[in-house]
């Protein structure tokens, strides 16, 4: 086989078999080593896409129990099938990591099998499941090896009764009680998934409110919604301890205020405060800077500290952990080693929660603004008044357009809302373009649909919404 590359890219994931992609469609001889069995990462395997399946599933089994009644759809037997929902969502991460094969194929990339590790500065040396080792060189190196859940000091994730996300993945049976430590992304989706299919759920939040790093409006908007989908939230709460009896878990945990303590047994505890950077040994070894959160320190050509050797992803000291902000750094960087200019605009990157509404952001939140001292001004509609929303009965939610108060400039959009998820693009290649909240006002946008609530939003910037 081939073992001199012009890139070895460790890692397929999004940021990796994307930038491995890019690499050959620019002229360079790329092999891309991954160790999983399937090819995409934490996001195809593990990540967005079972759990963006289990959303969609557990959705339309609500809709089907407590909401198509209502619409003259009416079936006596709605019954959970939770082995065939786990199925088809297992299906679809079949296909789509197939799909990643294919296109490596298709792109004439070489598809390394095992560990690849960096053992020396221009050599990738790769682990096979037998133990086997073979070292390939390679001009360029870039580590795209991504993130793995963390935990709480003494917490064990036992990936049994303590669970992270991939384990909550795939539960065999609806736990009755189940308590998330952490009310992020994932807490937060998860939750849902299994609320919805008949677990009592208990969302235990260190922070005084779920979502941070959102804007304040929406995580308070957002936190009524999942009040009422019936999920209990402990607040300002911090969870002091676990102790396994039998096949339960009872967790101890104390409100950071009052310092009321509480103790509740459930059958399963999803923990997720977050993930962190994957670092192999080799690039201790090597010395590749880190920064003090044990992330690859990166420049904004997305070079290490060493030479020829570039990171990108959740690996990375930049930018939020989602996938499709490692997508467009493999892009970048594969451009950059191939002489272009690759580039990644951080100041707008979309963030979206697949709950049922949807959350979704761009740029800046209010908070942040006020924190920069920019001065601003606030357009927002709400959904009850979008008509669309309205017949389909999704009224819950709204648009909230920040602008810059000269220059009218859209410097953060965040909106709650069935459609978030797919109308945050918009405004995504809005703020792309430097639009104005102005030139959102003046476009066109189609009736009936969720996104005239954007051209609201926008109109309501210059205080003049037609519908509220
Ligand atoms: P996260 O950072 O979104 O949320 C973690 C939450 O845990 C925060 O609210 C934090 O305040 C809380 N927390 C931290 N320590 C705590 C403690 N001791 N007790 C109670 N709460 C505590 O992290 P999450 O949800 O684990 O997701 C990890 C990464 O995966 C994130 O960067 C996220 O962006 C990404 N992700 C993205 C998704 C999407 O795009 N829809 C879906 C799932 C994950």
């Amino acid at each position: 086989m081939e073992n001199n590359f012009d890139l070895v890219v460790i890692g397929a994931g999004p940021g990796g078999y994307v930038c491995a992609i890019r690499a050959t469609q620019l002229g360079l001889k790329t092999a891309c080593v991954e160790s999983n069995k399937t090819l995409g990462g934490t996001c195809l395997n593990v990540g967005c896409i079972p759990s963006k399946s289990l959303l969609s599933s557990s959705e339309k089994y609500h809709k089907a129990q407590k909401e198509f009644n209502n619409l003259g759809i009416e079936s006596s037997s709605i019954k959970l099938n939770l082995s065939k929902m786990m199925d088809n969502k297992d299906k679809s991460v079949l296909t789509l990591t197939k799909g990643v094969e294919y296109l490596l194929r298709k792109n004439k990339i070489v598809h390394l099998k095992g560990k690849g590790s960096i053992s020396a500065k221009n050599t990738v040396t790769v682990t096979d499941h037998s133990g086997k080792k073979v070292s390939y060189k390679a001009k360029n190196i870039v580590i795209g090896t991504g993130s793995v859940p963390t935990s709480l000091p003494g917490i064990k994730i036992d990936g049994k009764i303590i669970v992270s996300s991939t384990e909550a993945l795939s539960f065999k049976k609806v736990p009755k009680k189940l308590i998330v430590i952490g009310g992020g992304y994932i807490g937060l989706e998860l939750s849902s998934v299994w609320k919805r299919l008949g677990s009592d759920v208990i969302v235990i939040e260190f922070l005084d409110h779920i979502i941070p790093g959102m804007d304040k409006d929406i995580s308070t908007e957002f936190f009524k919604i999942l009040n009422k989908q019936g999920i209990h939230f402990k607040l300002d709460t911090k969870v002091t301890g676990i102790n396994l009896v039998k096949n339960k878990a009872v967790v101890d945990f104390t409100n950071n205020k009052s310092a009321k303590r509480e103790r509740v047994e459930c059958d399963k505890v999803l923990v997720a405060v977050g993930r962190k950077s994957n670092i192999g040994e080799d690039i201790i070894k090597l010395g590749i800077k880190l920064d003090n959160q044990k992330k690859i320190q990166v420049n904004k050509k997305f070079e290490t500290s060493i030479k020829n050797i570039y990171a990108i992803g959740d690996v990375i000291n930049k930018g939020p952990m989602l996938a499709h902000k490692a997508e467009d750094e493999g892009i970048a960087v594969a451009e950059i080693i191939a002489g272009q200019a690759g580039h990644v605009n951080y100041n707008v990157i979309p963030a979206v929660i697949y709950t049922s509404p949807e959350v979704a952001m761009v740029g800046k939140t209010e908070e942040q603004l006020k924190k920069e001292n920019i001065k601003y001004k606030v357009g927002k509609f709400p959904f009850l008044a979008n008509s669309r929303a309205k017949i389909n009965s999704e009224t819950e939610g709204f648009v909230k357009i920040i602008a810059d108060e000269k220059t009218d400039k859209v410097l953060g959009v965040s909106m709650i809302s069935a459609m978030a998820g797919t109308m945050i693009a918009e405004l995504a290649l809005a703020m792309e373009f430097g639009a104005s909240a102005e030139d959102i006002a003046r476009t066109c946008h189609a009736h009936p649909t969720h996104s005239e609530a954007v051209k609201e939003a926008a109109m309501a910037v210059d205080k003049r919404p037609i519908h509220f």
